[in-house]
């Protein structure tokens, strides 16, 4: 009896030894990078070079840019692994509503109307609006594209420009609202549309790259700024935004903002 008692009595340390061993590896894993980290997921919509697109000049189909290299330091220093997903611009703020992403890294701008859905960090980036046209077109205000047939991303604060310029400046603009920069550009190129409005730095890449192209920065109507977008009241929002606000204290963002934006970065032609 009692030879039986001493048994389950070691039968039932050994259990617990063994959980509490697991227990301690699992929480080593999550506080560590590494295999076996957690993986959050990112969401992005990558034909925005310099902040995010397919690195096709290397061959490895590799989604890179100024947001990515952001998420990777802030992702390796919480210990987490990183996963990139490319989806359209318009789909960005519903997959993160949906749990199908953890966060959005994607130039996005924190407006009152975004916010109702997602929650935001804090700023990391600043840029202005312009106006892309063929070479000599000379679209150096809003006034000028009375009339014009004028494109814009599906879903971003540069479609809500162009809708303002109708409403508060009745400027009779034929807006167009295109799910990718490429096909704005296919299309200004093919002369289907006569302008779009695009933000500095991704004009300026694919203007670069495109010598027919020219831009125009325009003064900023509303916000601008680039953010990180979470699921509302993700645990995640405080520890990014945290990390984010060192990188802006020490000096990586503006490490990363020369790497990235003072070098012409190869934009799709
Ligand atoms: N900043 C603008 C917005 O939030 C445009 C961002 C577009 N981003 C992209 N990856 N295509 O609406």
């Amino acid at each position: 009896m009692f030879k039986r008692f001493k048994f389950l009595l070691t039968v039932l340390f050994s259990t617990l030894l063994t959980i509490s061993v697991m227990t301690a590896c699992n929480a080593n894993q999550n506080a560590g990078s590494g295999s076996g980290s957690r993986t959050v997921t990112m969401a992005t919509s990558a034909d925005y070079p310099p902040y995010e697109y397919v690195d096709s000049s290397s061959g490895s189909q590799e989604i890179i840019g100024f947001d990515v290299d952001i998420a990777k330091e802030i992702t390796s220093r919480l210990g987490y692994d990183l996963q990139i997903q490319n989806i359209d611009f318009n789909g960005l703020v519903s997959a993160l509503q949906t749990k199908r992403a953890d966060f959005v890294m994607a130039g996005m701008t924190p407006t009152p109307e975004r916010k109702q859905s997602v929650d935001f960090s804090r700023i990391y980036y600043e840029a202005k609006n312009t106006i892309v046209a063929r070479q000599g077109s000379n679209f150096r205000t809003t006034d000028a594209l009375k009339g014009k047939t004028v494109a814009v991303q599906l879903g971003t604060i540069q479609e809500g420009v162009a809708k303002d310029l109708n409403e508060e400046k009745n400027l009779g603009l034929n807006i167009k609202p295109l799910n990718r920069i490429n096909e704005i550009i296919q299309e200004l190129k093919a002369g289907r549309i006569e302008a779009a409005i695009v933000e500095d730095t991704v004009a300026k890449g694919y203007v670069e790259s495109n010598p027919d192209l020219e831009f125009n920065t325009i003064p900023n109507a509303g916000e601008a700024g680039s953010a990180i977008a979470f699921p509302k009241g993700s645990e995640l929002t405080a520890e990014f935004d945290r990390v984010l606000g060192e990188m802006i204290e020490n000096g990586k963002v503006e490490e990363l903002v020369s790497k990235w934006f003072s070098t012409s970065v190869p934009a799709a032609k």
